[in-house]
């Protein structure tokens, strides 16, 4: 039997926001292959209901499931406040999600006991960052905000605009009257408007980007229960077609090996996919393979 520690990480997000959270996992755990699934077909889930998040949710990981992944991550923070509580007991494979380290992270930073939490709509709802955060914390004060159009400003390439800056104002104005000196940005795209929140609140405010918590805490499970991937048998990936060749070919550059450790799945539009993609990832993503996970 194949030594679990050499199986992928499955990923899963709404749509391409949750390879920001990918993108960190890269970064900190190198050796670990990952397979990154996309729910292009029905994103957005942050207008969704708790019912809804918890379906899609459960047929994304019996897909992962059919790639032998070894742990899970919810790189999504509206499933990650929906639907995790309900997976974590239905799986023998450990699933983590963003919103948990996240909060943590944020109930450490604060001074001022006031916390700031933008979102979309049904993660704000959910209130699941306010009760970790008080958990941590009882004397921290949560104000949450959802913030719904910079889900699609982002999408739309929006980064550095104008609009977006003017809607982010518009948005972040009653959290500053607030006095928070932390802002958790609980949605996997808010991420990528970091320089125009940083613009708005100035250096006084501690911006958390749950993805980078999450894959330390994923880090230290991994070693914890002693499946991480020590990267001494890089042909024992996931796909021993594409890494056996990659093993054998020392001429192959960093880059190009990353992009053999990865794959990508979505349930829809897979070319847009794959243009975001590359725009979020430190590489091009030359295939994303549709899957209907509607039979899952
Ligand atoms: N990935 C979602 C999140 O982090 C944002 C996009 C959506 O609404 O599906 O909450």
């Amino acid at each position: 039997m194949e030594d679990i520690k050499y199986a992928p990480i499955g990923v899963f997000d709404s749509g391409v926001g949750g390879l920001t959270v990918a993108r960190e996992i890269m970064h900190q755990l190198p050796d670990e292959y990952i397979i990154y699934f996309g729910d292009t077909a029905r994103v957005p889930y942050g207008s969704k209901s708790r019912e809804t998040i918890i379906r899609f949710s459960r047929q994304i990981v019996h897909f992962l499931q059919t790639k032998s992944v070894k742990a899970v991550v919810v790189a999504c923070n509206t499933a990650s406040a929906l639907a995790l509580e309900t997976l974590q007991p239905e799986l023998d494979i450990p699933v983590i999600g963003v919103v948990v380290p996240g909060a943590r992270v944020a109930a450490e930073s604060t001074k001022t006991g006031k916390v700031g939490v933008i979102a979309t709509e049904s993660t704000i709802a959910s209130e699941l960052y306010t009760r970790v955060i008080e958990e941590q914390n009882p004397r921290v004060q949560v104000y949450g905000k959802a913030c719904p159009l910079f889900v699609p400003l982002v999408e739309e390439g929006w980064i550095n605009d104008l609009v977006t800056l003017e809607v982010a104002r518009r948005y972040l104005k009653p959290l500053m009257e607030t006095g928070i000196d932390t802002l958790v940005m609980g949605c996997t795209h808010y991420p990528l408007l970091r320089e125009t929140f940083r613009q708005i609140l100035g250096d006084g405010v501690t911006l958390v980007n749950p993805a980078y918590e999450t894959a330390r805490e994923l880090k230290d499970l991994l070693e914890r229960e002693g499946i991480a991937n020590d990267g001494k048998r890089v042909e024992a990936g996931h796909d021993p077609d594409k890494t056996e060749a990659n093993a054998m070919d020392p001429g192959k550059t960093d880059e190009e090996k990353a992009v053999k450790k990865y794959s990508f799945y979505v349930s829809d539009a897979a070319n847009k996919f794959k243009e975001f993609a590359s725009t979020i990832l430190p590489f091009g993503v030359d295939a994303a393979q549709l899957v209907h996970i509607e039979d899952y």
